[in-house]
C-alpha cells in the first residue's frame, strides 16, 4: 500500500484540525489512515456495521459489489469454479500461488493423511442429543480440537501454524460427516485414503458399513465447485470474526470455531438452510406475489432470504454459477422437473423485475441457489451451513494466517460512542 495524499479534518469553522495520510492498493477504493485521528482530534470514526470501514490490508481476496466481481489472488471466480479445484484454490488462497502438479500432488496426499480425528473426538457427540443442530454440534467438537493437538498450537511458528492449516481442512470434512452420521443414527465412516477430497466426503456422509459406495463424479465435481465458491469473501462477518478471535492470541482451532459460530446466523451463512425453508414455506408459484409483498413491507420482518448483500450491489458471480450448477445437478439426477428449482427461478425473475429490488439493488446471493443444489444431492436442509463451513474454512485459515504473520498486527479493540447514564451515585440508604 502506498501514501497518495492527505486527508484534512477541519473543525465546525472549516479550519484544519489535521491532516490523515490516505493509501491505495492495488485494486478498489483508497483508505483514509484514521489510526491517529483520536490521538489528534479526541475523536473516534463511527461505523457500526462496518460500511465504509477497511479493518485491515489483505492480498487474498477482491471484490468489486458494483460491478460483481470476485478474484481469489487476482484469478477470477468464474475460472477457477469452472477449471479449478477445490484443493488447487485452498493452496492457492493459502500460499498465493496455484500449485503445479508435483505441489498439487503433496498437497493433496498431506491433506488426505490428516482426514482422520483422534477417535476420543467420538465421544463429544454423545453429549449432544441426535436432533442437535448440526452446527451446534460442529462449534462444539471444532472447539475441542485444539484439546488433541498441542504439538502444534504455537502461532508464531509457520511450522505450527501450516501444520494446523492442514489438520483443518482435512479434518473438518470428516467432523462435518460425522454430525450428519449421528443426527441420523447410523455408524461414523472413517475416511478412505483412495478417494480424492469430495469423493471422500461424500463416502463418509453417505456410505455405510453394509455397502460399497460409488461417488457420482458429475455429483461430486458439483461438491467441489460449490466448496469452491464458498471458499472465501474478504472481510465477512464470519471471517472478521475470526481475525477478531486470533488478534488476541488464540489457537486457530478456537479461531475457526468463533468463525462457524457467526457464520451460523439467517444473515450470513444460515441463510442456505433459511433459503430453501422459504422455497418450502411459499410452495407454489401462485404465492410469490403474497412473499414478495411481505418482504417489502416494513412492518413484516419476513425478508427474501438469499437476495441482498452487503458488498453486491449487482448479480453476485457466484449466484449465477451455482445456478448453472444446479441445471447440472438436477439434470444428471433427472430433476429438471424439480418444482423448488422451478419455484426459485420464478420468485429470482418475478423480484428482480420489482422495482423495490431494483432500487436498493438486491440481487440472489451465493445463498439463493445454493440451498437447491446441496438438497437434489441428498444433503439434509440443516447440514447446509455446515457445508458453507466446510468451503469456508480455507478462507478464515487463509485470513488468520495472514494476520498473524502481519509484524504490525495488534489485538483489535474498537472503541464505542458511549449513549448511557452519565456518573450517578448509589443511594445513602443503599446496602
Ligand atoms: C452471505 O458479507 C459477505 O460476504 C457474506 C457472504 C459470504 O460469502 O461470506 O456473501 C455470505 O452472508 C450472503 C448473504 C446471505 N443472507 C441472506 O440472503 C439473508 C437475506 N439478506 C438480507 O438479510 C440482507 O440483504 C443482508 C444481511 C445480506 C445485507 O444486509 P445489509 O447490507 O445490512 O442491507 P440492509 O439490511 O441495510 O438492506 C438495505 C435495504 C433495507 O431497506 P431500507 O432500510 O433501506 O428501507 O434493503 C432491504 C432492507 O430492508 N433488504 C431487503 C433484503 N435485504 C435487504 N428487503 C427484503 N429482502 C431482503 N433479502
Amino acid at each position: 500500500m502506498t501514501q497518495t495524499r492527505t486527508f484534512t479534518v477541519v473543525d465546525e469553522n472549516s479550519q484544519p484540525i489535521c491532516e490523515l495520510p490516505v493509501f491505495n492498493g492495488t485494486l478498489g477504493p483508497d483508505v483514509i489512515d484514521v489510526q491517529a485521528l483520536y490521538r489528534k482530534t479526541g475523536m473516534f470514526t463511527f461505523d457500526p456495521g462496518f460500511n465504509s470501514t477497511a479493518s485491515c490490508a489483505s492480498d487474498i481476496t477482491y471484490i468489486d459489489g458494483e460491478k460483481g466481481i470476485l478474484l481469489y489472488r487476482g484469478y477470477p471466480i468464474e475460472q477457477l469454479a469452472e477449471r479449478g479445484t477445490f484443493l488447487e484454490v485452498c493452496h492457492l488462497l493459502l500460499y498465493n500461488e496455484l500449485p503445479t502438479t508435483d505441489e498439487l500432488t503433496a498437497f493433496e496426499q498431506n491433506i488426505t493423511m490428516h482426514t482422520m480425528v483422534h477417535d476420543q473426538l467420538t465421544n463429544f457427540f454423545k453429549g449432544f442429543r441426535r436432533d442437535a443442530h448440526p452446527m451446534a454440534i460442529m462449534v462444539g467438537v471444532v472447539g475441542a480440537l485444539s484439546a488433541f493437538y498441542h504439538d502444534a498450537l504455537d502461532i508464531n511458528s509457520k511450522r505450527d501454524r501450516d501444520l494446523s492449516a492442514i489438520r483443518l481442512i482435512a479434518k473438518v470434512p470428516t467432523i462435518v460427516a460425522m454430525c450428519h452420521k449421528y443426527s441420523v443414527g447410523l455408524p461414523f465412516m472413517y475416511p478412505n485414503n483412495k478417494l480424492s477430497y469430495v469423493e471422500n466426503f461424500m463416502r463418509m456422509m453417505f456410505a455405510t458399513p453394509c455397502d460399497d459406495y460409488i461417488p457420482n463424479p458429475v455429483l461430486v465435481r458439483a461438491l467441489d465447485r460449490i466448496l469452491i465458491l464458498h471458499a472465501d469473501h474478504e472481510q465477512n462477518a464470519s471471517t472478521s470474526t475470526v481475525r477478531l478471535a486470533g488478534s488476541s492470541g488464540a489457537n486457530p482451532y478456537a479461531c475457526i470455531t468463533a468463525g462457524i459460530a457467526c457464520l451460523w446466523g439467517a444473515a450470513h451463512g444460515g441463510a442456505n438452510e433459511a433459503v430453501l425453508n422459504m422455497l418450502q414455506q411459499i410452495g407454489d408459484v401462485s404465492e410469490i406475489p403474497k412473499f414478495i409483498a411481505r418482504a417489502k413491507d416494513k412492518n413484516d420482518s419476513f425478508r427474501l432470504m438469499g437476495f441482498g448483500h452487503r458488498v453486491y450491489k449487482n448479480y453476485d458471480p457466484r449466484a449465477k454459477l451455482m445456478r448453472a450448477t444446479c441445471y447440472e445437478v438436477l439434470e444428471e439426477l433427472g430433476l429438471h422437473d424439480d418444482k423448488l428449482f422451478k419455484l426459485a427461478l420464478e420468485l429470482e425473475r418475478i423480484a428482480l423485475e420489482d422495482p423495490y429490488f431494483i432500487e436498493k439493488k438486491l440481487y440472489p446471493n451465493v445463498d439463493f441457489y445454493s440451498g437447491i443444489v446441496l438438497h437434489a444431492l441428498g444433503i439434509p436442509t440443516n447440514m447446509f451451513t455446515a457445508i458453507f463451513a466446510m468451503g469456508r474454512s480455507i478462507g478464515w485459515i487463509a485470513h488468520w494466517d495472514e494476520m498473524i504473520s502481519d509484524p504490525d498486527q495488534r489485538i483489535g479493540r474498537p472503541r464505542q460512542l458511549y449513549t448511557g447514564e452519565t456518573r450517578r451515585d448509589l443511594p445513602s440508604q443503599h446496602r
